[in-house]
């Protein structure tokens, strides 16, 4: 086994060094702090290996996504989402028996308990989406308890899987005053969802092909992305050992943010801002060097990708594609091309290697096909949903596995013994109260 050295305060240790299949090396600190009484120090986990795993490989470098082996690409091209949420949480492409098992699973657990209805109702209409999504499934811990061996895990996961895009389709239908439309059997994932979103009861609404192959797209790009902030938050709150509802719902909020998933609504609502602007894309890449301006190119820069973000690339064609077959001029699709082109000619985001990400094109396409600004993260969720699962599996059958509590270095006071309240005085002239000398035993 190849060993890597450290030196520390003059003595030497031998850390154990992993090579991951494709070459990816990683030192194995596990024992550091036992044998050598020092910890790591990497805010942010930059250069940290949380895990080792076979669901997701990423070369950022190169601009490589592969889900189980299958580059990105071919994937988006030719499979189904419901293929690709069985090759993340079982590990190879179904056959064809196999597929049809789970398209029938997936179908007859999309109804929600009927009492989980009444929480919509609750909700003011002005509720986040994101939030409606993180309560109602954590609150599916109350109605779908077991979870206590592999089968009942199985069993949840698939419950969770048909569940999500009921839950995100009523809380579209309550933020615009429309009745719920139920789940139907005969329909495929993408086209139910679509069904559910985009049917009223007055008339009938057959889903538009093109709008199910973009969801489709959409929901296979999204589908896992390794060790990303929402994906260790549901490997961290499920390494306690709470169940797969609360731990995907942990992720559903990690993913809310606008340095994460958020930033798909936030990349619209600053296209929409520089149209309305007048269209000076030069101006907010002006703005987004500005170190005194907190403004930020949202939908560029990526922690891993540092040449091109695969997805993105997918995601530009299918933009252009899909708004000329729906007969669409977006001219937010025409900003966005011009931002891109100003900014990758600006030094100050070559030199710094940020590039577009998945979330740059994606919110075009949901414009295209009708969906609400604020649902946008919501997509994400549904397409991240089979990833965190097979993530949150993986790390549950890790023989290695042990709860997630990273360690600090503290810099804070040193000891000092407790002021009584009567000698701190007010605030606006606190009593300086000297620091008696300390003794150790
Ligand atoms: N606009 C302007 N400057 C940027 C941007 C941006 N979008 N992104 C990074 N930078 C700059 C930083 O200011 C920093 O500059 P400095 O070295 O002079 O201080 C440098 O580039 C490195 O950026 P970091 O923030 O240190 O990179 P990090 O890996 O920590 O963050 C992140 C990555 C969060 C994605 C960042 O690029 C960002 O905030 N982008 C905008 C939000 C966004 O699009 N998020 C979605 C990411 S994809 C996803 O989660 C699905």
């Amino acid at each position: 086994m190849k060993t890597a050295k450290l030196t520390l305060a003059g003595q030497e240790f031998d850390l154990p060094v992993l090579e991951g299949t494709e070459g990816e090396i990683g030192i194995d600190i596990t024992a550091l702090r036992s044998e050598a009484g020092a910890i790591t120090l990497d805010p942010g986990y930059g250069n940290t290996g949380s895990c080792t795993s076979t669901i997701t490989f990423i070369d950022g470098e190169k601009g490589i996504l592969r889900y189980r082996g299958y580059p990105i690409e071919e994937i988006a091209q030719s499979a189904t989402f419901e293929e690709v949420c069985y090759l993340l949480l079982y590990g190879d492409l179904p056959a064809t028996d196999e597929l049809q098992e789970f398209n029938d699973r997936l179908t007859r657990h999309s109804m929600i308990h009927e009492a989980m209805k009444d929480f919509f109702q609750d909700f003011p209409a002005t509720a986040h989406p994101m939030m409606v999504l993180s309560t109602m499934v954590a609150s599916m811990s109350a109605y779908y308890q077991r979870a206590l061996n592999e089968a009942d895990l199985d069993l949840n996961m698939i419950r969770l899987l048909a569940k999500a895009k009921t839950i995100a389709a009523f809380s579209y239908k309550k933020s615009v005053g429309q009745p719920f439309v139920y789940p139907r059997n005969d329909l495929s994932y993408t086209q139910d969802f679509l069904h559910m979103m985009f049917a009223v009861p007055a008339e009938p609404y057959a889903v538009p092909p093109v709008l199910n192959r973009a969801l489709n797209l959409l929901l296979i790009l999204h589908a896992d992305h390794e060790q990303n902030c929402s994906t260790s938050s549901v490997r961290m709150v499920g390494s306690s050992q709470a169940s797969l509802f609360a731990a995907v719902s942990a992720g559903i909020c990690a993913l809310w943010g606008p340095l994460h998933g958020g930033a798909n609504q936030r990349v619209i609502e600053m296209l929409e801002m520089i149209r309305d602007d007048g269209m000076d894309f030069r101006k907010y890449v002006n703005k987004a060097k500005d170190k005194d301006d907190p403004f930020k190119l949202m939908g560029f820069g990526h922690r891993v990708y540092k040449n091109f973000d695969p997805r993105a690339r997918i995601l530009k064609t299918a933009a252009d594609e899909v708004l000329d077959q729906l007969g669409i001029e977006d001219p937010l699709l025409e900003i966005a091309k011009n931002l891109e082109t100003v900014a990758l000619d600006d030094e100050f985001f070559v030199e710094r290697k940020l590039y577009p990400n998945v979330d740059f094109y994606s919110g075009i396409l949901y414009r295209a096909m009708n969906v609400p600004t604020e649902m946008f993260t919501v997509m994400f969720a549904l397409g991240r949903l089979p990833g965190w699962m097979s993530q949150f599996k993986e790390m549950r059958s890790d023989p290695r596995g042990r709860i997630s509590r990273p360690r600090q270095i503290y810099m804070g006071e040193a000891l000092r013994p407790y002021v009584p309240l009567e000698q701190r005085g007010t605030s606006k002239a606190k009593v300086e109260v000297e620091k008696p000398e300390l003794t150790t035993a």
